[in-house]
């Protein structure tokens, strides 16, 4: 089996972060979610992946590379536009040849990872497709299945007002070569993409058979930021602590904590589940549960917590507490005391900033 990630699209809900940077790269426990997918797929035992990518494909590149520090071989796609992810796997056809193929979006984060479906998928090679759903809360705000009655998926449904099952599907499919048959059948939808469900349907359609998988852990798609703080909170809790980095004796950082090499914790408190990550410093500070500091971060007279902050930002002295924040790279949020007094901004286009 060959694995197909899926890392083009625009990420405009993740604006302004994902202005400067691909939404896949945006970490999670300090770690981007694409190497989160790359490593599941490998996990899993397929070492051939093709990933698409779009107008991030530069920066995606460089940090991924050619897939050996993941122990796997990677060749990229180029999408023009975010066509769609049928049309994703429409451009995709020369890479995965004949081969049966997983496709995982590249934002999503699922638990326990997908060795246990892709072995589901491998021991029925008679199934044309498999696609993993989850029972979710509101199905009317998601792709969702109808099941028959011989435990195959009879129908999907886009945001359906009258949902009829709570079963939505999750970004991770598996198909055989007959998807091709249905990438090149389908017709844009109103948003002018080619629609993955509308494939599927193609294939039900058309006598193939599509089977689902129930997941029944958690399942996150990363693309906004409360659903970013949301899967940092649930990949954090599963997280084996490890301090390698220096907590002085005037610090308290609980069992919880994982402090990566270089990092400094100075007259502080961390609790945990928290990342703090290298070459950190975290100075008369509070560091709140469900927090991921990333590299290169100063924290000084600060208190912060479920929130994530990126490489080279510094936050000092601010009075009130930081909460379910997103903080991008490069940030400085810093109070002086210089007078006249007054708050100084410089806000990139979709920041936000709530105040007190
Ligand atoms: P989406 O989250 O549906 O789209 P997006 O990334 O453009 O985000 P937004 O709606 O905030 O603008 O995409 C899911 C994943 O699939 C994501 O990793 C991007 C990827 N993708 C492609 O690679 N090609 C495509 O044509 C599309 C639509 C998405």
């Amino acid at each position: 089996m060959k694995g197909l990630i899926l890392s083009g699209g625009k990420g405009t809900r993740l604006y302004p972060l994902t202005y400067t940077r691909a939404k896949q790269l945006i970490p999670v426990a300090n770690k981007p979610v694409l190497f989160r997918v790359i490593e599941a797929i490998r996990d899993a035992n397929i070492t051939e992946i093709g990933i698409v990518i779009g107008d991030t494909g530069p920066e995606i590149r460089e940090t991924v590379g050619d897939g050996l520090q993941f122990g796997v071989q990677i060749t990229y796609i180029e999408q023009d536009a975010p066509l769609g992810l049928a049309h994703a796997v429409k451009i995709s056809e020369d890479f995965l040849g004949d081969d049966r193929f997983v496709m995982f979006l590249g934002d999503n984060v699922i638990q326990g990872g997908i060795s246990s479906l892709i072995a589901d998928f491998a021991h029925h090679p008679e199934w044309n497709s498999q696609i993993v759903l989850t029972a979710v809360e509101q199905p009317e705000q998601y792709g969702v299945a109808e099941l028959n009655g011989e435990g195959r998926i009879a129908r999907l449904i886009e945001k359906p007002k009258v949902p009829p099952s709570n079963l939505a599907l999750v970004g991770i499919y598996m198909f055989d070569a007959h998807i091709f048959e249905a990438v090149h059948q389908i017709e844009p939808s109103f948003r002018g993409e080619l629609e993955i469900t509308d494939a599927i349907q193609w294939l039900i359609e058309h006598g193939y058979s599509v089977y689902p998988h129930v997941h029944t852990g958690w399942w996150i798609d990363t693309g906004r930021p409360h659903e970013m703080l949301t899967a940092n909170s649930l990949v954090l809790e599963e997280l084996t602590p490890c301090v390698e980095g220096t907590i002085d004796t005037d610090s308290e950082v609980d069992s919880r904590v994982t402090v990566e090499a270089g990092a400094e914790i100075i007259n502080s408190v961390v609790r945990g589940p928290a990342i703090i990550g290298r070459n950190t410093r975290i100075i008369n500070s509070y560091v709140g549960p469900f927090s991921s500091i990333y590299n290169d971060v100063v924290i000084e007279n600060s208190e912060i917590e479920r929130s994530i902050v990126l490489e080279h930002s510094a936050i000092r002295n601010i009075p009130a507490r930081i909460q379910d924040s997103l903080i991008g790279r490069y940030a400085q949020v810093d109070i002086n005391d210089v007078r006249p007094t007054a708050i100084k901004m410089h806000l990139g286009d979709y920041s936000r900033l709530g105040l007190l």
